[in-house]
């Protein structure tokens, strides 16, 4: 495949951005969806799923286990390969949610250390903590993992996460479904997308309670027994990454930027902080219109925080926003650590950030940007970087843009319906 770059063409400060944008279905709902397939005894057909990189590997995942894949609808096999694919697996994270269903379907999984971003350490201790709670033997050779559930099947648990794991509680949900008899999942994730597949998975006969609280109660159907989507579709949820991001760009960029088809109830946290910023925004059922302004922003601090708190994936562009209020703005960063290796390429754009610890930076502004070559790190990172290119003077290369397509469908389009002078190029 041949590699690509973003070239951006700066506005220099200038809110020039006008129209409508629209915000796609949510990558972390989608992928999880597409592993959900694996409890089905028919085909799971999805809705407003973006073409995304990540989308496109999580279907080859399923295809190398065996499904058959006919665009959104996944057609499970009677027998799925339980080994899942190394070099794809390697590079995704979200293909640790496969390993839940997978062990509850076939009584085994074995799969290598999941990839995905480097924004810090990403262990799975405590899916390895799950599945052995619910009577399963885990082996870990040479990077592999082998999981095998005991003679008659996974049996229910009590199982507390220590802390809040958005992969985890998803994974361990899914295969408590197939166990004999109750889970109890204590201190669960409760993110928009994790209420979005459990509703879905209860719609086709999963016994779940306690959706979009901290504590999922499953009874198990027992192995053997499997979900029926009859025709069901899994609807997938607006991207609230998407749409805080979008919402940054009519706030720094923009003349009047409507961002549509998301749901702004996902993005309270990210809303106040804009208003108490002093960006100028109006809300609508689906829809979040942003007029930038010309004096600047002020400076406000940030703790990302599981939903319904900050989203750490929103904390890169963020950064770029906070480069252009007046005063001492900060990030602490709660979930991962080394989410800022982006903070250099800001720096050297002229944006004043001072790394204070693994989880803290200091932001000082407002600081005006000029354009640069970079390249994308991680998928935030990468829209961080287009973020700021747009703000910026001059040209910017932003190269890698694979890294971006990984979580974004077809960004450059999108930016361009707004009047953004922003090209994708290929490189030798
Ligand atoms: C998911 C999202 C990612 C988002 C993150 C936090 C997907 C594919 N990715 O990532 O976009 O940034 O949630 O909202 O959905 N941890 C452990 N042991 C484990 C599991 C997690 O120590 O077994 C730690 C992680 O290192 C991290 C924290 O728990 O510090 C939260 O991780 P988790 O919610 O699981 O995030 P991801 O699944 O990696």
């Amino acid at each position: 495949m041949k590699k690509s770059k973003f070239v951006v063409e700066g506005l220099a400060g200038q809110k020039k951005l006008a129209g409508r944008i629209r915000v796609g279905g949510a990558k972390n709902a989608v992928l999880k969806a597409l592993a959900a397939s694996v409890l089905f005894d028919d085909a799971v057909t999805l809705d407003n799923v973006p073409e995304i990189e990540d989308v496109a590997r999580m279907k080859e995942l399923l295809v190398a286990a065996g499904a058959q894949v006919e665009g959104n609808t996944v057609v499970p096999p009677s027998e799925w390969d339980p080994s899942l694919d190394q070099s794809i697996a390697g590079k995704l994270r979200a293909s640790i949610v496969m390993t839940g269903p997978m062990l509850a379907r076939m009584g085994r999984v074995c799969f290598p250390l999941p990839g995905g971003d480097v924004i810090g350490d990403r262990p799975i201790d405590l899916f390895v903590a799950g599945f052995r709670a619910m009577g399963a033997t885990v082996e870990i050779d040479d990077h592999q993992y082998t999981v095998i559930a005991p003679e008659g099947g996974l049996q229910g648990a009590d199982i507390f996460f220590p802390f809040v794991s958005v992969t985890a509680t998803e994974t361990l949900m899914m295969c408590a479904i197939l166990a004999h008899g109750t889970t109890t999942l204590g201190n669960a994730a409760i993110e928009p997308e994790i209420i979005a597949l459990a509703e879905y998975l209860a719609s086709c006969g999963a016994k779940i309670t306690g959706i979009g609280t901290p504590t999922l109660y499953i009874e198990g159907l027992g192995r053997g027994k499997l979900l029926h989507a009859e025709g069901q579709v899994f609807m997938t949820p607006p991207d609230r990454i998407e749409t805080g991001s979008f919402v940054l760009f009519g706030a720094l960029a923009g003349a009047e930027v409507v961002v549509e088809h998301c749901n702004p109830k996902h993005v309270e946290a990210f809303l106040q902080l804009m208003k108490q910023a002093g960006v100028d925004f109006t809300v609508g059922p689906d829809s979040i219109t942003v007029r930038g302004k010309s004096t600047p922003y002020q400076a406000v601090s940030v703790r990302t925080h599981e939903y319904p708190g900050f989203a750490t994936d929103t904390q890169a562009p963020m950064a770029v926003f906070l480069s252009q209020c007046d005063g001492e703005s900060t990030i602490l960063e709660t979930i991962f650590d080394g989410r800022f290796r982006y903070a250099d390429d800001l720096v050297r754009m002229g944006a004043d950030i001072l790394v204070m610890n693994p989880h803290k930076i200091l932001i000082r502004g407002s600081r005006a940007l000029v354009g640069r070559d970079m390249e994308s790190l991680d998928i935030r990172a990468g829209l961080a970087y287009l973020l700021a290119a747009t703000v910026a003077e001059g040209t910017s290369n932003i190269d890698n843009a694979y890294i971006i397509d990984r979580g974004y469908e077809h960004i450059e389009q999108r930016l361009q319906g707004l009047g953004l002078n922003i090209q994708r190029v290929e490189e030798e």
